[in-house]
């Protein structure tokens, strides 16, 4: 078992705590505003839970995950992060974060920019193409037909199998993209984004579908840099 850090506590990461506690690892919240405010959230998850400053839940962490708005990510704690692997569940969104320049001009990627705040931590994208309603109804038992699998990238072999172990312990398995720039294929906009987990003919949020290594692959293949569109 694990315990899981969590940098931001909002749909993502209540979520992933929500699915954490439930397979049995222990879960370090934090977010903005400070440990009191995630009293009730603490109180919901149960003993396995607690709320913390995000400097203490990525010490804490065996395994953080960095789910803040993509402005806040200059304020990630780089230090009690040295040597850990982080998730980057982070998009970028110009009409919430401001424009970042490395972003509109497509020279890096959203999950790079955040392995370059952490020079010394190995960042792992995921879970950033899933809306959090659908993650919290996929999970399913290893070899159930219905398994969803969850995208990933990163440049750490060790570090992304930490990750796929993870996933399998919350009932998804791992789809390996590649290194953490190919993580584009995956980013806002493309196929990939909204759309693997969308039941097929309806709006965005709609229900969820189990989504297969097909449907991912397809959707990844489809994938086209802005400056392609
Ligand atoms: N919503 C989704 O379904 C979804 C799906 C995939 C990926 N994402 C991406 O994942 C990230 C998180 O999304 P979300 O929907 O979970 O956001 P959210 O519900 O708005 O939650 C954001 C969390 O980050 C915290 N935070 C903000 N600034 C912070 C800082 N400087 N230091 C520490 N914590 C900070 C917030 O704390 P306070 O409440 O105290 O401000 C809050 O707990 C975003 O980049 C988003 O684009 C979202």
């Amino acid at each position: 078992m694990t315990t899981l850090g969590l940098i931001g506590s909002g749909h993502i990461g209540g979520t992933l705590a929500r699915l954490a506690v439930d397979a049995g690892h222990d879960v370090v919240l934090s977010n903005r505003r400070g440990p009191d405010t995630l009293a009730d959230l603490v109180a919901e998850l149960g003993p396995r839970a607690r709320a913390a400053t995000p400097a203490e839940a990525a010490e804490a962490g065996d395994l953080v995950v960095v789910t803040v708005p993509l402005k806040a990510y200059r304020d990630v704690p780089v230090e009690p992060l040295r040597g850990k692997v982080v998730i980057d569940t982070n998009n970028y969104y110009p009409e919430r974060d401001g424009h970042i320049a490395e972003l509109d001009d497509e020279s890096t990627t959203v999950s790079e920019l955040l392995q370059a705040h952490l020079p010394e931590s190995r960042v792992v994208k995921g879970f950033n193409n899933i809306y959090f309603e659908h993650l919290g109804k996929l999970g399913r038992p290893a070899g159930d037909p219905e398994r969803s699998l969850i995208a990933i990238a990163g440049d750490d072999a060790e570090a992304k199998r930490t990750v796929t172990e993870f996933l399998d312990s919350i009932g998804y398995d791992a789809y390996d993209v590649g290194p953490l720039a190919e993580g584009w294929r995956f980013q806002r906009d493309t196929a990939a984004y909204a759309g693997v987990y969308l039941a097929p003919g309806t709006e965005f949020p709609g229900p969820g579908r189990p989504a297969t290594a097909e449907i991912l692959r397809e959707k990844l293949a489809a994938a086209k840099r802005y400056r392609d569109m």
